[in-house]
């Protein structure tokens, strides 16, 4: 039997997606799409999910981009199809009601930088190496690389790094706000775990609704955006979490949610 070409490791509620196609340093392929896709269908009914992080395998590449082999000999509607299929999958990843990080361990390039942005926010290793090249090949970024980057980093560092396909290193990364934190490479999986165990340790139902508040705001103008948010903030006094973390600060002991 084939390996899987996305792995899945859970502990606690946190999931750990691994793409797995080490050979192509994880290229999106269709195949590989269309498990992750199936993967992330599984996950959205899971009421006990607590977040999700996604890494690459091998110590090399998180994703190095689309498939250029596959995409090579594509018609224009083959490489609207693939586009489509690999966007609905992105945005599955994106809005899955709990934090999505990536765990950016290596090559993060063209379809895979695509991937990282969908997700809440990204750490990577010192290794890393970013870039949407795809200009050098003759097309534009198709998984979303020309809306969600210029969202993140403002438009003239997308419009930079997009048109010239320049790549750039994790301290560049870091500095332009595309990750949020940088490790040495042998550091990663500790971070991982770190983050799991704070993702994991907050009250689930206020972790997911401020993920759900922050991204449904964005899209809003402030006085609506902050009326959602008095919303949630009023809809988190409904349930046990609440009165469990609040009681639990008040006896000088720790929460169990
Ligand atoms: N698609 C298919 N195969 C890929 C790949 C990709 N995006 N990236 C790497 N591979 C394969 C290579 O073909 C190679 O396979 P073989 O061993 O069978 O020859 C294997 O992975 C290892 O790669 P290299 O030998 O090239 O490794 P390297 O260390 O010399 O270079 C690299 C690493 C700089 C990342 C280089 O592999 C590279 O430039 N890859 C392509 C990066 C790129 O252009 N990505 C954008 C793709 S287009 C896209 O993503 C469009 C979109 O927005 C939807």
């Amino acid at each position: 039997m084939s390996e899987a070409l996305v792995r899945l490791d859970e502990q606690a509620g946190v999931i750990r997606l691994t793409l797995n196609r080490p050979k192509a340093l994880n290229a999106l392929n269709s195949e590989l799409i269309g498990e992750l896709d199936a993967t992330l269908a599984e996950l959205e009914t899971r009421r006990d999910l607590r977040a999700v992080l996604i890494t690459g395998a091998g110590d090399k590449a998180f994703v190095a981009g689309a498939d250029i082999a596959e995409m090579r000999d594509k018609t224009p509607e083959q490489a609207r199809r693939f586009a489509t299929q690999a966007l609905a999958t992105v945005k599955r990843l994106e809005r899955l009601p709990v934090p999505v990080v990536a765990l950016v361990n290596g090559f993060c390039l063209g379809g895979g930088c695509e991937l990282a942005l969908a997700c809440d926010w990204a750490v990577a290793s010192d290794n890393a190496i970013f870039g949407q090249p795809e200009v050098g090949l003759g097309v534009i970024p198709g998984f979303g690389g020309t809306q969600r980057l210029p969202r993140r980093v403002g438009p003239a560092m997308a419009l930079d790094l997009i048109t010239t396909g320049r790549k750039i290193d994790a301290a560049e990364a870091l500095r332009i706000g595309l990750v949020n934190r940088v490790v040495p490479q042998g550091e990663l999986d500790s971070l991982a775990e770190e983050l799991a165990g704070q993702l994991a340790g907050n009250g689930p139902q206020a972790v997911r609704a401020a993920k759900q508040a922050i991204h449904d705001g964005q899209g809003q103008g402030l006085d609506n955006a902050l009326a959602l948010e008095t919303s949630l903030f009023a809809l988190g006094f409904a349930g046990d979490e609440q009165k469990e973390g609040m009681s639990a600060f008040v006896e000088k002991r720790k929460p169990d949610f």
